[in-house]
């Protein structure tokens, strides 16, 4: 059976998911918009940031992210600032569907993560992802301007944000641009952490 294609993100209270310029990553938006992530017990050993970690909903909930992903696809603008981010092992562990107008042969990293480069859209990416996928689900990572794209033509099924208590004022908006006469919403759950709400919905078209 198909799985599911889905996007997961940290968003600000005011809905940006990343600051303007690629030089403000690492600053201090970036890091309070993903402070509840960077403690997470999974994300600590998946990124060999070292061992220990909080274990709770927060830690359930990143590990249950990475083991439904078979697949993923990701916009330029986030493989771009992810290539100087990541360590060697880039923390996917699958094939990686890069969606861009630049020609680049794959890119395999050690770990499990190849980083393939699309050139002919959305939609065929997609297709490359489900088939590498297996049954497993796809995750759109990334970023706000490829989600959105997924979410215009209708490709989502479901997303979850892990809404976090900052505000940014400006940046990337999650949702800018979106067409709204198209896409309808329905909650599925929604699970506050100590840290953060998460809130997932399901996506049906209008
Ligand atoms: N808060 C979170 O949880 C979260 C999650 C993921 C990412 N992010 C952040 O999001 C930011 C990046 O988002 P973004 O909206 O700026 O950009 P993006 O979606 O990552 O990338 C957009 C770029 O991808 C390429 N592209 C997209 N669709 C295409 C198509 N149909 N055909 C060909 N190329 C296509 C184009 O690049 P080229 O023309 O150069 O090829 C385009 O400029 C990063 O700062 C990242 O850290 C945040």
């Amino acid at each position: 059976m198909a799985g599911k294609v889905f996007f997961s993100v940290s968003m600000s209270l005011d809905g940006f998911i990343a600051p303007e310029s690629p030089e403000d990553l690492m600053g201090r938006q970036w890091m309070e918009l993903q402070q509840w992530i960077f403690p997470q017990r999974f994300f600590r050993e998946n990124l060999k940031l070292g061992e220990g970690g909080e274990e709770g909903r927060d830690n359930d909930i990143v590990r249950e992210t990475f083991e439904r992903t078979g697949a993923s696809v990701m916009g330029k603008r986030m493989f771009d600032a992810g290539e100087q981010a990541w360590p060697q092992e880039a923390p996917f562990r699958t094939p990686v569907f890069v969606v861009t107008h630049e020609k680049r042969d794959p890119w395999e990293r050690p770990g499990g993560t190849t980083f393939h480069f699309v050139n002919d859209g959305i939609e065929t990416a997609l297709d490359q992802a489900r088939e590498a996928a297996g049954g497993r689900d796809v995750r759109i990572a990334g970023g706000g301007a490829t989600i959105l794209e997924y979410v215009n033509a209708g490709l989502i099924d479901e997303f979850s944000i892990a809404l976090a208590p900052v505000l940014f004022g400006s940046g990337i908006r999650l949702f800018e641009g979106v067409d709204a006469a198209r896409v309808a919403l329905e909650p599925v759950r929604t699970e506050p952490s100590p840290r953060v709400t998460h809130l997932t919905y399901t996506v049906r078209e209008r």
